[in-house]
């Protein structure tokens, strides 16, 4: 038959992310028909399970787009019937067989393409694919094989993985994903910047004072403290999904839309900024405490977590980028769990007017004046510009008012989860939203020194109460340098 046979395969099926995303992205895919019309999905995890007890597992978590709902539940049952498990051990070269086996029966056509997804933990990565022989390149379509972050805890640990995996695996079947880059609004920031006039021209250290990127989380660690406290904030957040925006957001204009010229940019930005020091750094951990008659943990209350544990659970940094463009702009990169809020931002605070005719009406607090363009990435995605405008009337009074675009009123669309648009990319052979290990290189140089520093010196944390705005160490950090945080909307 002439037909092209499409397999994915969820490597770690059972986890907690292929529940919770994998499995729901594929099932949107293919109830909006980006899914090929011969497709299966396989699950492959070391717990025993039978076809039904998978399928029963996974439509736990499916869910229909609010604006269809008539014909869903039984699009749920066809997908379902595509979905089929394989119960192996990631380390075993038969057991891996045994579903290479099982892909082939299904792989009737001309062409078998296969994406296998590695959720599963960092060292038992390439145990699985050095086992895993279906992972090879293949004739008769491709392989492509998305992994999940962590990427090693630092530079050395993260170029030995790369260089086990490349053992198996060439550059081009690795797409590692950061999901991150799969937000809408994040992809929007590049034609946010390169398709308006009124921003790209302001787009550098003549214009603007500082850029702030925040991350907030309104809960603690919750079932993952095993995890976490291995890695911490700064490599759990920071290294990654902050960074990420970081470069996209500060990156020359590429060439073109095209993957390596993106990543080409995005590689120069990483390599053109100041390795962290240890001073510009500040870490915090949070702590329990009671308040209106509820108990809020301490991170060290997880049993995962050991009593005295160091390891950050909220981190504050001010990077810079050495080249013409940034030079002097501080870029204020905050991550933390257990905060007051929910939520991502990006927040560009841009200078004063020079000689501004209105200083009289402002106070004296100049700084609560310049403009600010906010890019909530979530919740509630939304791209403000903050402006001087004058209160209607008589008099001459100024406040200060947003240009608001809020998505929720202007699109009814709903916005699509991260791992749906990345899946499908991954699918299309679309690399621009995956790390490439250069780019993967250059984020871990610019942390490593500053968590062995940390590390070594058992540097405490400063703690701050579950439910808090975060240590005030963040905000002298940010004094330091003549910045203000701007507070999550
Ligand atoms: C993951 C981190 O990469 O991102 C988690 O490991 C974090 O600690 C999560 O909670 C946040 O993702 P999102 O999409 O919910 O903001």
């Amino acid at each position: 038959q002439n037909k092209t046979t499409l397999s994915i395969i969820v490597v770690g099926a059972s986890g907690d992310l292929a529940k919770k995303k994998i499995f729901p992205a594929l099932f949107a895919l293919y109830y909006e028909d980006f899914l090929p019309e011969h497709f299966t999905v396989f699950g492959y995890a070391r717990s025993k399970m039978t076809d039904g007890e998978l399928r029963n597992m996974i439509s736990q978590t499916l869910t229909c787009r609010i604006d269809k709902r008539e014909n869903c539940n039984d699009k749920m049952e066809q997908f379902l019937q595509r979905c089929f498990y394989h119960s192996g051990q990631y380390g075993s070269e038969e057991n891996f067989k045994e579903l290479d086996d099982k892909l082939k029966e299904k792989e009737t056509g001309k062409l078998a393409n296969r994406l296998f997804y590695l959720s599963i933990p960092p060292d038992i990565f390439v145990a699985a694919v050095k086992s895993a022989s279906c992972l090879a390149a293949s004739q008769f379509g491709w392989t492509r094989v998305i992994v999940e972050k962590p990427f090693g805890r630092d530079s050395e640990s993260s170029r030995e993985l790369t260089a086990s995996l490349k053992k198996y695996l060439i550059e081009e079947q690795i797409f590692r994903i950061d999901h991150y880059l799969g937000k809408e609004l994040v992809e929007n920031l590049s034609v946010l910047r390169f398709s308006n006039l009124v921003f790209e021209p302001l787009w550098s250290r003549q214009y603007i004072r500082n850029v702030q990127l925040i991350f907030s989380e309104d809960f603690g660690t919750e079932g993952r403290g095993g995890y976490f406290d291995s890695y911490g904030i700064i490599r759990d957040i920071m290294q990654n999904h902050l960074l990420q925006i970081l470069a996209l957001f500060a990156m020359e204009t590429p060439v073109s839309l095209d993957a390596e010229d993106i990543r080409n940019e995005k590689v120069k930005v990483l390599r053109s900024m100041r390795t962290l020091q240890v001073d510009d750094i500040v870490i915090g951990q949070y702590k329990g405490h009671s308040k209106g008659g509820k108990t809020y943990p301490s991170y060290t209350d997880d049993p995962q977590v050991p009593n005295n544990s160091l390891t950050p659970t909220f981190a504050a940094a001010a990077m810079f980028i050495d080249n013409s463009r940034w030079d002097s702009v501080p870029f204020l990169l905050k991550a933390g769990k257990a905060l007051h809020s929910k939520g991502a931002e990006i927040r560009v605070q841009f200078r004063h007017v020079p000689g501004n005719l209105y200083r009289r009406n402002f106070g004296t607090d100049l700084d609560k004046n310049t403009n600010e363009l906010v890019i909530r990435v979530q919740p509630n995605e939304a791209i403000y510009l903050k402006i001087n405008n004058k209160i209607p009337g008589l008099g001459m009074r100024l406040d200060r008012s947003n240009l608001n675009l809020l998505y929720s009123t202007k699109y009814t669309k709903e916005i699509p989860d991260a791992y749906e648009r990345l899946l499908l990319d991954a699918i299309s052979g679309e690399r621009r939203l995956f790390i490439r290990s250069d780019e993967l290189d250059a984020a871990w140089a610019l942390f490593t020194p500053v968590l062995k520093e940390l590390e070594e010196k058992h540097v405490a944390p400063e703690l701050y109460p579950y439910g808090s705005r975060g240590p005030v160490g963040a905000h002298y950090l940010a004094a330091k340098y003549n910045v203000r945080w701007g507070d999550l909307s």
